[in-house]
Protein backbone atom coordinates (compact mmCIF):
# COMPACT_ATOMS: atom_id res chain seq x y z
CA UNK A 1 0.00 0.00 0.00
CA UNK A 2 1.94 2.85 -1.37
CA UNK A 3 1.15 6.49 -2.37
CA UNK A 4 -2.15 6.65 -1.04
CA UNK A 5 -3.66 10.30 0.42
CA UNK A 6 -6.04 11.15 2.76
CA UNK A 7 -6.81 14.65 2.41
CA UNK A 8 -9.25 16.66 4.49
CA UNK A 9 -11.19 18.81 3.07
CA UNK A 10 -9.87 22.47 2.97
CA UNK A 11 -13.62 24.23 2.09
CA UNK A 12 -16.09 22.49 4.98
CA UNK A 13 -15.22 21.55 8.53
CA UNK A 14 -15.33 17.70 7.71
CA UNK A 15 -15.67 15.30 4.57
CA UNK A 16 -12.02 14.45 3.00
CA UNK A 17 -10.73 12.85 -0.61
CA UNK A 18 -8.58 9.61 -0.67
CA UNK A 19 -5.95 9.28 -3.59
CA UNK A 20 -3.91 6.68 -5.16
CA UNK A 21 -6.89 4.38 -5.32
CA UNK A 22 -8.78 2.82 -8.12
CA UNK A 23 -12.44 1.50 -6.30
CA UNK A 24 -13.08 0.33 -9.77
CA UNK A 25 -10.11 -2.02 -9.96
CA UNK A 26 -10.51 -3.11 -6.47
CA UNK A 27 -8.60 -2.37 -3.74
CA UNK A 28 -6.33 -4.48 -1.30
CA UNK A 29 -7.55 -4.76 2.68
CA UNK A 30 -4.76 -2.51 4.08
CA UNK A 31 -6.42 0.39 1.42
CA UNK A 32 -9.78 -0.91 2.64
CA UNK A 33 -8.42 0.55 5.99
CA UNK A 34 -7.44 3.79 5.28
CA UNK A 35 -11.10 3.68 3.68
CA UNK A 36 -12.52 2.64 6.89
CA UNK A 37 -10.79 4.96 9.19
CA UNK A 38 -10.88 8.10 6.82
CA UNK A 39 -14.67 6.98 7.26
CA UNK A 40 -15.09 7.15 10.74
CA UNK A 41 -12.55 10.00 11.52
CA UNK A 42 -14.04 12.26 8.14
CA UNK A 43 -17.61 11.04 7.70
CA UNK A 44 -17.65 11.48 4.27
CA UNK A 45 -14.77 10.61 2.08
CA UNK A 46 -14.72 10.95 -2.07
CA UNK A 47 -12.56 8.57 -4.40
CA UNK A 48 -12.09 10.11 -7.86
CA UNK A 49 -11.45 7.65 -10.87
CA UNK A 50 -13.26 5.70 -14.25
CA UNK A 51 -16.68 4.73 -13.85
CA UNK A 52 -17.56 0.88 -12.85
CA UNK A 53 -20.41 -0.56 -12.63
CA UNK A 54 -22.90 -2.49 -10.59
CA UNK A 55 -20.70 -5.89 -9.18
CA UNK A 56 -17.74 -3.64 -8.44
CA UNK A 57 -19.96 -1.33 -6.16
CA UNK A 58 -21.32 -4.49 -4.39
CA UNK A 59 -17.83 -6.09 -3.86
CA UNK A 60 -16.82 -2.45 -2.64
CA UNK A 61 -19.68 -1.91 -0.15
CA UNK A 62 -20.11 -5.23 1.03
CA UNK A 63 -16.16 -5.00 3.03
CA UNK A 64 -18.44 -2.46 5.11
CA UNK A 65 -21.48 -4.94 5.71
CA UNK A 66 -24.11 -6.22 4.69
CA UNK A 67 -26.07 -4.55 1.59
CA UNK A 68 -29.64 -3.14 1.80
CA UNK A 69 -32.06 -4.42 -0.51
CA UNK A 70 -34.18 -0.85 -1.27
CA UNK A 71 -38.56 -0.47 -1.09
CA UNK A 72 -38.49 1.22 -4.14
CA UNK A 73 -38.12 -2.60 -6.09
CA UNK A 74 -38.61 -0.60 -9.66
CA UNK A 75 -35.33 1.02 -9.62
CA UNK A 76 -33.14 -2.06 -8.35
CA UNK A 77 -30.30 -2.33 -10.60
CA UNK A 78 -31.41 -5.08 -13.26
CA UNK A 79 -30.02 -8.35 -11.36
CA UNK A 80 -28.28 -6.81 -8.72
CA UNK A 81 -31.26 -5.25 -5.97
CA UNK A 82 -28.48 -4.35 -3.86
CA UNK A 83 -27.53 -1.58 -6.09
CA UNK A 84 -30.41 1.40 -6.78
CA UNK A 85 -30.16 3.33 -9.89
CA UNK A 86 -30.42 7.40 -9.77
CA UNK A 87 -31.43 8.83 -13.05
CA UNK A 88 -33.90 11.71 -14.42
CA UNK A 89 -33.48 9.68 -18.24
CA UNK A 90 -36.06 7.57 -19.38
CA UNK A 91 -35.54 4.54 -21.36
CA UNK A 92 -37.95 3.09 -24.04
CA UNK A 93 -40.57 5.72 -22.71
CA UNK A 94 -39.71 4.55 -18.86
CA UNK A 95 -37.75 5.64 -15.77
CA UNK A 96 -34.45 4.75 -15.85
CA UNK A 97 -34.15 4.90 -12.33
CA UNK A 98 -35.18 7.17 -9.26
CA UNK A 99 -35.22 10.80 -10.19
CA UNK A 100 -36.26 12.32 -6.93
CA UNK A 101 -34.54 10.43 -4.50
CA UNK A 102 -32.84 11.81 -1.52
CA UNK A 103 -34.05 15.17 -2.15
CA UNK A 104 -34.74 15.99 1.10
CA UNK A 105 -33.07 16.09 4.41
CA UNK A 106 -33.05 12.94 5.53
CA UNK A 107 -30.51 9.70 6.98
CA UNK A 108 -30.45 6.96 4.94
CA UNK A 109 -32.01 3.66 7.08
CA UNK A 110 -33.00 5.42 9.97
CA UNK A 111 -36.09 3.31 9.10
CA UNK A 112 -34.14 0.50 10.03
CA UNK A 113 -34.62 -0.90 13.38
CA UNK A 114 -31.08 -0.97 13.39
CA UNK A 115 -29.26 2.24 12.36
CA UNK A 116 -27.80 1.95 8.86
CA UNK A 117 -23.70 2.11 9.14
CA UNK A 118 -23.10 4.15 5.45
CA UNK A 119 -23.75 4.59 1.72
CA UNK A 120 -21.64 4.31 -1.43
CA UNK A 121 -22.71 6.48 -4.88
CA UNK A 122 -21.02 6.08 -7.65
CA UNK A 123 -21.61 8.96 -10.82
CA UNK A 124 -21.72 8.12 -14.16
CA UNK A 125 -23.31 10.79 -16.03
CA UNK A 126 -22.85 14.27 -14.11
CA UNK A 127 -25.57 17.42 -15.05
CA UNK A 128 -23.12 20.85 -15.92
CA UNK A 129 -24.25 23.86 -17.06
CA UNK A 130 -21.66 26.73 -17.66
CA UNK A 131 -18.63 24.77 -16.79
CA UNK A 132 -20.06 24.15 -13.32
CA UNK A 133 -21.55 20.86 -12.02
CA UNK A 134 -25.10 20.68 -11.01
CA UNK A 135 -26.79 18.00 -8.31
CA UNK A 136 -24.84 18.34 -5.60
CA UNK A 137 -24.89 15.99 -2.63
CA UNK A 138 -25.39 18.04 0.66
CA UNK A 139 -24.22 16.68 4.21
CA UNK A 140 -24.63 17.73 7.44
CA UNK A 141 -21.88 16.62 10.75
CA UNK A 142 -24.45 15.78 13.23
CA UNK A 143 -21.63 15.35 15.71
CA UNK A 144 -20.78 18.96 15.88
CA UNK A 145 -24.85 19.54 15.00
CA UNK A 146 -25.54 18.07 18.75
CA UNK A 147 -22.02 18.80 20.54
CA UNK A 148 -22.84 22.46 20.00
CA UNK A 149 -26.13 22.49 21.65
CA UNK A 150 -26.38 24.01 24.94
CA UNK A 151 -25.27 21.54 27.91
CA UNK A 152 -29.01 21.22 29.52
CA UNK A 153 -30.23 20.78 26.07
CA UNK A 154 -27.92 17.91 25.49
CA UNK A 155 -28.96 16.33 28.85
CA UNK A 156 -32.29 16.36 27.68
CA UNK A 157 -31.87 14.77 24.35
CA UNK A 158 -29.71 12.12 25.89
CA UNK A 159 -33.26 10.59 27.65
CA UNK A 160 -35.29 10.75 24.35
CA UNK A 161 -36.21 8.28 21.71
CA UNK A 162 -37.95 9.52 18.43
CA UNK A 163 -39.86 6.79 15.75
CA UNK A 164 -39.05 6.61 12.35
CA UNK A 165 -40.65 5.51 9.36
CA UNK A 166 -39.91 5.14 5.40
CA UNK A 167 -43.76 6.21 4.68
CA UNK A 168 -42.91 9.87 5.33
CA UNK A 169 -40.31 11.15 2.76
CA UNK A 170 -42.06 8.87 0.88
CA UNK A 171 -45.67 10.85 1.35
CA UNK A 172 -43.62 13.97 1.13
CA UNK A 173 -42.24 13.23 -1.95
CA UNK A 174 -45.08 12.09 -3.53
CA UNK A 175 -47.17 15.50 -2.69
CA UNK A 176 -44.42 17.29 -5.04
CA UNK A 177 -45.94 18.99 -7.91
CA UNK A 178 -44.75 16.99 -10.47
CA UNK A 179 -44.29 13.47 -8.23
CA UNK A 180 -44.08 10.59 -10.17
CA UNK A 181 -44.29 8.42 -7.25
CA UNK A 182 -47.16 5.67 -6.98
CA UNK A 183 -48.94 5.50 -3.64
CA UNK A 184 -47.26 4.03 -0.56
CA UNK A 185 -48.43 0.43 -0.78
CA UNK A 186 -49.44 -2.04 2.06
CA UNK A 187 -45.97 -4.19 1.49
CA UNK A 188 -44.07 -1.39 1.36
CA UNK A 189 -45.54 -0.90 5.31
CA UNK A 190 -45.47 -4.20 5.93
CA UNK A 191 -41.68 -4.10 5.34
CA UNK A 192 -40.88 -1.76 6.52
CA UNK A 193 -43.19 -0.59 10.09
CA UNK A 194 -42.47 2.39 11.88
CA UNK A 195 -39.04 1.78 14.62
CA UNK A 196 -37.47 4.14 17.37
CA UNK A 197 -34.21 4.64 17.74
CA UNK A 198 -32.53 7.28 20.39
CA UNK A 199 -32.65 10.96 19.80
CA UNK A 200 -28.59 11.33 20.60
CA UNK A 201 -26.79 8.24 18.66
CA UNK A 202 -23.81 6.74 20.34
CA UNK A 203 -21.57 6.02 16.92
CA UNK A 204 -21.78 1.89 17.04
CA UNK A 205 -18.05 2.69 15.42
CA UNK A 206 -16.68 5.15 17.22
CA UNK A 207 -18.27 5.76 20.69
CA UNK A 208 -19.09 9.49 19.80
CA UNK A 209 -22.36 11.04 20.13
CA UNK A 210 -24.62 12.31 17.06
CA UNK A 211 -27.67 14.20 16.87
CA UNK A 212 -30.11 11.37 15.32
CA UNK A 213 -33.14 12.94 13.76
CA UNK A 214 -33.55 14.00 10.45
CA UNK A 215 -36.50 15.81 8.62
CA UNK A 216 -37.21 13.13 5.97
CA UNK A 217 -37.98 10.64 8.47
CA UNK A 218 -38.48 11.19 11.93
CA UNK A 219 -42.13 11.17 12.70
CA UNK A 220 -42.29 11.95 16.52
CA UNK A 221 -40.54 12.09 20.05
CA UNK A 222 -42.11 9.79 22.03
CA UNK A 223 -43.61 10.72 25.38
CA UNK A 224 -44.11 14.09 24.31
CA UNK A 225 -47.69 15.78 23.16
CA UNK A 226 -48.27 15.83 19.61
CA UNK A 227 -47.52 19.91 19.98
CA UNK A 228 -44.43 19.91 21.77
CA UNK A 229 -42.34 16.88 19.83
CA UNK A 230 -43.63 18.82 16.52
CA UNK A 231 -41.70 21.82 18.01
CA UNK A 232 -38.66 20.13 19.16
CA UNK A 233 -38.86 17.97 15.87
CA UNK A 234 -38.53 21.78 13.88
CA UNK A 235 -35.92 23.25 16.26
CA UNK A 236 -33.59 20.09 15.39
CA UNK A 237 -34.38 19.94 12.04
CA UNK A 238 -33.64 23.68 11.67
CA UNK A 239 -30.70 23.52 13.91
CA UNK A 240 -28.89 20.66 12.15
CA UNK A 241 -29.31 21.85 8.69
CA UNK A 242 -27.61 24.65 9.26
CA UNK A 243 -25.15 25.41 6.64
CA UNK A 244 -22.14 26.21 9.74
CA UNK A 245 -22.05 22.22 9.29
CA UNK A 246 -21.84 21.55 5.97
CA UNK A 247 -19.60 19.61 3.14
CA UNK A 248 -20.45 19.81 -0.40
CA UNK A 249 -19.85 17.49 -3.45
CA UNK A 250 -19.56 18.86 -6.66
CA UNK A 251 -19.73 15.44 -8.62
CA UNK A 252 -17.27 14.91 -11.42
CA UNK A 253 -18.23 11.91 -13.42
CA UNK A 254 -16.48 8.42 -12.54
CA UNK A 255 -16.56 9.80 -8.36
CA UNK A 256 -17.75 7.32 -5.57
CA UNK A 257 -18.68 8.94 -2.27
CA UNK A 258 -19.08 6.77 0.82
CA UNK A 259 -20.58 8.69 3.56
CA UNK A 260 -21.22 7.55 7.31
CA UNK A 261 -25.01 7.30 8.14
CA UNK A 262 -25.07 6.93 11.55
CA UNK A 263 -23.30 10.80 12.18
CA UNK A 264 -24.73 12.98 8.86
CA UNK A 265 -28.01 13.93 7.07
CA UNK A 266 -27.61 14.37 3.53
CA UNK A 267 -29.81 16.10 1.02
CA UNK A 268 -30.05 15.52 -3.07
CA UNK A 269 -29.47 19.22 -4.48
CA UNK A 270 -31.46 19.21 -7.66
CA UNK A 271 -31.75 22.17 -9.44
CA UNK A 272 -30.87 20.34 -13.06
CA UNK A 273 -33.78 19.39 -15.79
CA UNK A 274 -34.07 16.77 -17.69
CA UNK A 275 -32.47 17.94 -20.95
CA UNK A 276 -29.24 17.07 -18.69
CA UNK A 277 -28.51 13.37 -17.54
CA UNK A 278 -27.66 12.83 -14.11
CA UNK A 279 -27.09 8.88 -13.28
CA UNK A 280 -25.40 7.49 -10.39
CA UNK A 281 -25.47 4.25 -8.93
CA UNK A 282 -26.20 3.15 -4.91
CA UNK A 283 -25.54 0.91 -2.46
CA UNK A 284 -26.69 1.35 1.25
CA UNK A 285 -24.61 -0.86 3.75
CA UNK A 286 -26.60 -1.92 6.98
CA UNK A 287 -25.32 -1.34 10.86
CA UNK A 288 -24.20 -3.97 12.82
CA UNK A 289 -26.82 -5.20 15.16
CA UNK A 290 -24.68 -6.10 18.18
CA UNK A 291 -22.43 -3.12 17.90
CA UNK A 292 -25.67 -0.89 17.59
CA UNK A 293 -26.73 -2.36 21.06
CA UNK A 294 -23.14 -2.29 22.51
CA UNK A 295 -23.36 1.21 21.91
CA UNK A 296 -27.17 2.66 22.71
CA UNK A 297 -28.07 -0.06 24.60
CA UNK A 298 -32.05 -1.55 24.68
CA UNK A 299 -33.05 1.91 23.26
CA UNK A 300 -33.94 1.79 19.57
CA UNK A 301 -33.86 -2.05 19.54
CA UNK A 302 -37.68 -2.52 19.37
CA UNK A 303 -40.07 -1.86 16.94
CA UNK A 304 -42.52 -0.45 17.20
CA UNK A 305 -45.42 -2.04 16.29
C1 LIG B 1 -29.41 9.92 -1.80
O1 LIG B 1 -30.00 10.57 -0.95
O2 LIG B 1 -29.03 8.78 -1.59
C2 LIG B 1 -29.13 10.54 -3.16
C3 LIG B 1 -28.17 11.66 -3.11
C4 LIG B 1 -27.93 12.26 -4.46
O3 LIG B 1 -28.40 11.74 -5.48
O4 LIG B 1 -27.25 13.30 -4.52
Amino acid sequence: MTGITVTPSSQYPFGCRIDGIEIGRGIDDASFRVVQEALHRHLVVVVSGTPYDAPRLIEFGSRLGPLEISVAKSFHHGAYPAVTVLSNRTLDGKPEGASDAGQMWHTDMSYNRIAGRASVLHAHQVPFRDGKPLGDTAFRDMHAAYESLPSDMRERLDQLEAVHEFEKIWTQMRARPGSTRPPYTDAQRQQKPPVVHPVVLRHPWTGRKALYVNRGLTQRILGMAPDESSQMLEFLFGHSEHPRFEFRQHWRVGDTLIWDNCATIHLATGGYGNDTPRVMIRTQVLGDEARYRHANGELGNRALI
